[in-house]
């Protein structure tokens, strides 16, 4: 592929072949020397139009740590706030011969339309509500390397799926991978034709967690709801907010996930959160360093196979 723009288009052999590849990363990012020499001579700028902190951080390091040249591009001072528009932004910077272009969007989308007017290498940090195939990347290694496997287990996605590309990107991910997915959210936070992902549904905490391997809870975003329906979060804690006590429901060794930021006390209870024998949030983000690393890896070994410009 020449780009990583969603996980729609990646066949199950290629997502265990960049696991493999993320899993030796994983091994590099825990020595004391975690340099690789992939990216060298490259040159990456991250273009984020949205906050973040674990992805934003995570491609950063995994850039340098494989030495590329990276930059990450200031958005909110950049000539974008005197109306320059997405594309010339790109443009301007395509200009400038970057390798990789990561980018993070707040409408579903225009990642893909930025990676049909550039040269290079175009990575998609999360557009819209659309997909965030770097999460479910990092969600399936933690998954793997913590049950042995990447298939038949019953994944329980638990909130806000609605307005969640992570959401999205993990169910075409864990579907292809043949794994039983259980989407639980309140019939408004649920969006419409779901089941058609081969995906089973419930409004019930109860029945969503029962005998689940993995319980993955999102963050209710509220950014996203447009001033419509705004759950009151004490309820929402109440019905759908993950503590000790539901998830007793799920299989005794469950691993609880969240691909952060998390809100204590809304979606999930802090202490658990916390509780190293059943959450692995902190793990996830570990994994976050080694997929980015690798799915770069994956995209220079692309882009060194082609003639460049000037070469030609
Ligand atoms: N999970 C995730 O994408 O986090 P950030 O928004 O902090 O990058």
């Amino acid at each position: 592929h020449r780009h990583l723009l969603g996980i729609e288009p990646l066949r199950p052999d290629e997502i265990e072949t960049l696991l493999d590849l993320a899993d030796r990363y994983v091994t590099l990012g825990r020595q004391r020397d975690k340099h690789a020499h992939a990216l060298a001579g490259l040159t990456q700028i991250n273009m984020f139009f949205e906050t973040s902190t674990r992805t934003q951080a995570s491609f950063e390091l995994a850039g340098k740590r494989m030495g590329a040249d990276v930059m990450s591009m200031a958005m909110q001072a950049s000539s974008i706030k005197k109306g320059e528009t997405l594309i010339d932004t790109a443009m301007t910077l395509n200009a400038m011969h970057p390798d990789l272009l990561v980018v993070r969007h707040p409408n579903s989308g225009a990642v893909d339309l930025l990676s049909q007017k550039v040269n290079c290498a175009v990575i998609n940090a999360g557009d819209g509500r659309h997909e965030h195939p770097t999460q479910a990347l990092l969600d399936a290694l933690t998954i793997r390397r913590r049950k042995g496997r990447l298939h038949r287990l019953t994944v329980a996605i638990c909130g806000d799926i609605a307005h969640s590309r992570v959401a999205r990107s993990n169910i075409l991910l864990l579907h292809k991978m043949e794994n039983r997915v259980r989407l639980v959210a309140p019939p408004t936070l649920l969006p419409a034709g779901i089941e058609e992902f081969g995906v089973e549904v419930t409004h019930d905490m109860e029945e969503g967690l029962k005998d689940a391997d993995v319980v993955m809870m999102l963050r209710l975003q509220k950014e996203r709801m447009d001033g419509g329906f705004i759950p009151s979060e004490r309820e929402y804690y109440h019905r759908y907010g993950l503590d000790a006590e539901k998830l007793r429901h799920a299989k005794e060794d469950a691993i609880v996930m969240h691909p952060g930021p998390m809100n204590r006390g809304v979606e999930i209870d802090g202490t658990l959160a916390d509780d190293i024998n059943r959450s692995v949030i902190q793990e996830q983000v570990e994994m976050g360093v080694a997929v980015r690393m690798a799915a770069m890896d994956l995209l220079a070994r692309n882009l060194r196979a082609r003639p460049t410009e000037l070469s030609a």
